[in-house]
């Protein structure tokens, strides 16, 4: 332990800090907040401290994890030879630390356990202050995948750790609400063109606003390229994640027409009153992108709405504000709110898969069991 003097703990660590360096230094597992989600980190040179990730949040063997550093000396102990590959320079200069994950040639001091074998390590700089002490001051690069147990949505707030991992962790450390609330942007740009593996809290827009990024694209399955094809992508994206108990359904609008805001409001109304006409009296939840007036509230759910609960995924309407919570923020929050409530049914909202809505219609896509188009 560092300390001053002779002997005593060095004045104003906090105990949150030395208990976090002790446990992570021991190979145990210790849950944080990122400003993504809440991670399940461990030391992740100590491939018995990284067996225990998997088995707390019973994660599949062959899904790699994010190894989360706090200085890019602490990158370089990762990468072959210590060298940053010079594509990344602007991204990590303009994006780190943020939500971004880079995927970065492994170097053998990397575990195999951490990559799954993959002859890359995805690495991450997170902008929280505490992943960032918790780091810094063990002095430990930590794997860490989200802290929810497989198969749940991810966790963005403490009681979400709690709720799915119980007498599983030794520690959690509790710093509210996370600011995305949605996991980060994995990108390859070991690839060319470059590509997002899975869209999240870096929006694809800013990426290919970045020197050597101008080209990025979205990794889908039926790539026109055959040589995109076969590169090896984020194995985490085929397993059925961020799921509620309830059935999700996605209303989508049919068309990306310019139609006068209101019109396109009394559609989505019209929809959202038909879906709920099928099973009158059935508790459902309705998650709209913005909130709601209590007016449009009581149009849609009528004569029932004490078993329609409506939350929203953006904590308020639209704003200039470069600096405001993206939307994504309350998403998987509400979806677990609504689970403990009980709904058959969480009626959805989309977005345009523009800026954050990009991230957005990929978890409610991979959520819902059932898209309706709407005019
Ligand atoms: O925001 C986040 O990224 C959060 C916080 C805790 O940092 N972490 C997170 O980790 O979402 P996880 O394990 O839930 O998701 C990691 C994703 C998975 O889809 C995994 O397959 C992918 O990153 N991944 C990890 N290593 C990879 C690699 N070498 N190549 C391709 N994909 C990789
Ligand atoms: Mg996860």
């Amino acid at each position: 332990e560092p300390s001053t003097g002779i002997n005593g703990p060095a004045p104003n660590v906090p105990r949150w800090l030395t208990t976090s360096t002790r446990l992570l230094h021991e190979g145990q597992v210790v849950a944080l907040p990122t400003e993504t989600v809440y991670g399940l980190a461990a030391n992740a040179l100590a491939p018995a401290a990284v067996a225990r990730i998997y088995q707390t949040k019973n994660r599949p063997a062959d899904n790699p994890l994010i190894v989360h550093v706090a200085s890019l000396a602490m990158l370089r102990s990762l990468l072959p030879g210590g060298e940053i590959p010079a594509v990344y320079e602007p991204l990590i200069r303009r994006h780190w630390p943020g939500p971004l994950t880079l995927l970065f040639p492994a170097s053998p001091t990397v575990p195999a356990i951490v990559t799954c074998g993959l002859p890359t390590v995805a690495v991450r700089f997170p902008a929280h202050p505490v992943a960032r002490a918790a780091i810094a001051y063990s002095g430990l690069p930590l794997a860490a995948p989200s802290a929810n147990s497989s198969g749940k949505p991810s966790p963005t707030l403490a009681l979400h750790v709690w709720d799915d991992l119980e007498g599983r962790v030794p520690l959690i450390l509790d710093s509210g609400q996370c600011a995305w609330g949605i996991e980060s942007t994995v990108v390859d740009g070991l690839r060319q063109p470059p590509a997002i593996l899975r869209p999240g809290g870096v929006t694809l827009e800013q990426i290919r606003r970045v020197p050597g990024f101008e080209a990025c694209q979205v990794y889908r399955k039926n790539f026109t390229d055959a040589r995109l094809e076969q590169a090896p992508t984020t194995p985490g994206m085929k397993y059925r994640h961020y799921s509620p108990d309830a059935q999700v359904v996605l209303f989508e609008r049919r068309t990306d027409d310019t139609d006068p805001a209101a019109e396109q409001d009394s559609a989505l109304t019209e929809a959202l009153r038909a879906a709920l006409a099928r099973h009158p009296g059935d508790p459902v939840g309705i998650l709209t992108v913005y909130p709601r007036p209590a007016s449009w509230q009581t149009q849609v759910g009528g004569a029932t709405p004490a078993q329609i609960h409506f939350r929203a995924m953006a904590d308020e309407g639209p704003t200039s504000d470069p600096t405001a919570a993206p939307y994504t923020k309350n998403l998987f929050r509400s979806f677990r709110e609504f689970d403990k409530l009980r709904v058959r049914w969480i009626l959805v909202e989309g977005s345009a898969e523009t800026h954050e809505g990009l991230a957005l219609m990929n978890r409610l896509q991979k959520a819902a069991s059932t898209v309706v188009l709407y005019p």
